[in-house]
């Protein structure tokens, strides 16, 4: 017997399908409702783990769990149907063997239903990379500036502006791609050096800070929408939902102290006495 079956979702395939096309339009996303508001606009969701900084105040990612990650990714995968649905893998729960990622990166495919992971590392983490794909889940590579490296880095910084970093770099991209990773973020890069990578690898790149020239882009949704009053400088800004949540916020406020906020007679009209 032959079963066809049919995924509801963009796949992995199509993803990979982008190489030197169409480029892929990504955006992080943590929750149910704003994965519903994305969903038709997006090839990509990445829960990334941005959201330890961005949703519970942390300095680095570096604090965020597991648990975390799944709870995100339940929400954005209840909000959507269309867009892939990629996971950042935290920190401290695939660096260790290529075993432990596979029962993390597991645990986050079964109780979540996304398709695929993402991890941070090149040349370093090709074994492991190799290792999921050929056990059925589809990782994502991230490559350039790794936030999860931050406190052996001593900071944030771009990368590849010396030429000098290039060959290395190179090397984590073909490493990456050569383990069976279906694309690869490029974060924090000089633009000639992504142009490089992104000619040179047969997987499509996506770049954060790392210019137009990648194969697609991938932002953090808060930033584009201007809810970070400190956004990197690279980021476009689409909106300005912070300043207009602040107004929105200041007029409830003057309403309720005023007591002008709107009375319920309209909405639970008294019943006449029969
Ligand atoms: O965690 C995240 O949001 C990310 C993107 C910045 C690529 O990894």
């Amino acid at each position: 017997m032959s079963v066809q079956t049919q995924l509801a979702r963009i796949t992995v395939p199509q993803i990979r399908a982008h190489k030197g096309g169409q480029p892929i339009v990504c955006l992080t996303c943590y929750h149910a409702h704003t994965a519903k508001l994305l969903d038709q606009h997006v090839d990509l969701m990445l829960v990334g783990d941005s959201l330890g900084m961005v949703m519970h105040g942390l300095e680095t990612t570096v604090g965020v769990t597991l648990d975390m990650m799944i709870t995100h990714a339940k929400a954005v995968m209840r909000g959507s149907k269309r867009a892939l649905v990629t996971v950042d893998m935290p920190f401290g729960s695939y660096e260790e063997s290529p075993a432990v990622a596979f029962r993390n990166a597991a645990r986050v495919m079964q109780e979540t239903g996304a398709t695929a992971v993402k991890l941070e590392g090149g040349a370093r983490m090709a074994e492991t990379i190799a290792y999921l794909t050929q056990r059925g889940i589809p990782v994502m590579g991230h490559i350039g500036l790794t936030p999860q490296m931050v406190h052996v880095k001593g900071g944030f910084r771009t990368v590849g502006r010396e030429e000098n970093e290039w060959p290395a770099l190179i090397a984590d991209a073909h490493a990456v791609s050569d383990a069976g990773a279906f694309a690869v973020v490029l974060e924090g890069m000089a633009e000639p050096l992504a142009a490089r990578i992104t000619q040179l690898i047969a997987i499509p790149t996506i770049g954060i800070g790392a210019s137009s020239v990648c194969d697609g882009q991938v932002l953090v949704m808060e930033d584009m929408l201007g809810l970070n009053p400190n956004p990197p400088k690279f980021v476009r800004q689409y909106a300005q939902l912070g300043p207009a949540i602040e107004a929105a916020v200041e007029a409830y406020a003057r309403d309720v102290r005023s007591r002008t906020f709107p009375g319920v007679e309209n909405v639970y009209p008294m019943k006449k006495a029969q």
